[in-house]
């Protein structure tokens, strides 16, 4: 059959590389188009460049949208939320384990029916792709159900998404809990959605205090059977959960420990928070090609401190950034790029618009091995994408119109955007969903 050819006239801006701490991007690290015209063909980019140049050798037959005044950018990313806590988000006033104990815990329990799970993974989607996140790395619950729910209604848009069932055989509700059954239901989602189409699984072990050192273990041999696997969990997040770690695991050196000694550390392997790091745990993390989830907005709003990027840059640690719902307060990249400036801004470390909006596409992407097929505009990529309007809101419109440069355009973006400037996300070449008036 024919190929459908699709073609948007639009400003572009993708990164082909990191574009530096500077606050000119490096030579060579973007491409951006003016008016450009970015043309799809089966679900894949097949051409990006100038409009005049390009739309000369466009088939007749193409459907032209013409976006003129909007920016195009790759779908943004998101390497650590929690579909199951959409519902508990800006619950009041506490730091990470009684905030854990009085909204989480209850709240998950409701994910071992599968309505209830559904419900809420087609709702998550639904809010994942209206705030411009077209990939995730997602924590389900510890109930199987509630990864078959996420993964079905993922396959069913093609969105391109990591996620599993959360493992935790102690200090946590009887209900969540999942004993022998944890590693069991694991297998069963991996053979049944690892791969599947553009669905892969990551093993989920909560953290280390709501584990037993068998069942990491167990983990960790799946993962070592199966080195295409990802792996999430969560590290160094707060103080007093520091303190429980070295009680509850007296022999291990540190924290990070004992997740090495249950061999979870690999190049597919995302430990969410990192805030209370050592040098020592950095150059591990690193050596091993594992990544810190910075999580700006929930590290903000739990108290929890403030993530140290340069140390990071230093030690070689790769980094990703992630909303962290619901313990973050905002599920579009524009504000968790905003946190993280903020997080900067008191830890000396300011960030330029290029570096973050660089980490929600290609960094992202790269850092989660996903580099081959999503993360740029470019041909052979799948054409995920957003259509941005920076008048849409009116203020960013009051701003944007005093902007003269890019980057001035970008960084009031970063500052001031949100949901209502994500006009449409494109998934796979298909808008799977256009904003309201
Ligand atoms: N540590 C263990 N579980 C969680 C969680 O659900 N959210 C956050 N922010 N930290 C955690
Ligand atoms: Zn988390």
């Amino acid at each position: 059959t024919a190929p459908t050819d699709t073609l948007i006239r639009a400003e572009l801006l993708s990164f082909n590389a990191n574009p530096g701490e500077a606050n000119t991007p490096s030579a060579d690290s973007l491409d951006h188009y003016a008016d450009g015209l970015l043309w799809l063909r089966d679900g894949h980019i097949h051409r990006v460049g100038h409009y005049s140049e390009l739309a000369p050798s466009a088939p007749a037959s193409a459907t032209l949208y013409d976006h003129r005044g909007k920016l195009i950018m790759p779908g943004f990313i998101d390497s650590h939320v929690h579909y199951v806590q959409l519902d508990i988000m800006a619950s009041y006033g506490r730091q990470l384990l009684d905030w854990l104990n009085e909204y989480t815990f209850p709240e998950e329990c409701r994910f071992a029916d599968l309505e209830v799970a559904s419900r809420h993974a087609e709702d998550f989607l639904d809010q994942m792709l209206g705030h411009g996140t077209t990939t995730a790395q997602v924590f389900g619950s510890s109930h199987r159900t509630s990864m078959e729910a996420l993964f079905t209604a993922a396959l069913k848009r093609d969105v391109r998404l990591l996620g599993g069932k959360v493992l935790m055989d102690r200090n946590a509700p009887e209900a969540l809990l999942d004993g022998d059954n944890g590693i069991k239901d694991t297998e069963r989602l991996i053979a049944d959605w690892h791969g599947k189409k553009r669905l892969g699984y990551s093993l989920t072990p909560r953290f280390a205090p709501t584990s037993t050192k068998a069942q990491l273990d167990a983990t960790g041999a799946l993962r070592r059977n199966d080195p295409t696997l990802w792996l999430q969990t969560h590290l160094a997040e707060n103080l007093n959960e520091m303190k429980w770690v070295e009680e509850l695991f007296p022999t291990e050196k540190d924290y990070l420990s004992v997740y090495e000694t249950s061999g979870l550390l690999g190049p597919r392997s995302t430990f969410a928070h990192g805030v209370h790091l050592t040098p020592s745990m950095r150059s591990r993390l690193a050596a091993q090609g594992s990544s810190i989830a910075f999580c700006p907005s929930s590290n903000l709003f739990l108290g929890s401190g403030l993530f140290d990027r340069h140390a990071a840059d230093a030690a070689g640690l790769a980094y990703t950034y992630a909303s962290d719902i619901g313990a973050g307060t905002d599920l579009d990249g524009f504000s968790t790029l905003k946190a993280a400036y903020q997080v900067g801004q008191l830890a000396g470390q300011p960030l330029t618009a290029w570096q973050g909006f660089y980490g929600l596409t290609l960094g992202n992407a790269k850092t989660l091995s996903l580099d081959h097929c999503i993360g740029r505009l470019a041909p052979g990529f799948e054409a995920d994408f957003v259509v941005i309007d920076t008048t849409a809101s009116p203020l960013l419109a009051r701003r944007s119109q005093r902007c003269q440069t890019l980057a001035e355009r970008l960084f009031a973006l970063m500052m001031l955007g949100d949901d209502r400037a994500i006009q449409e996300t494109w998934i796979a070449g298909v808008c799977q969903h256009r904003k309201a008036y």
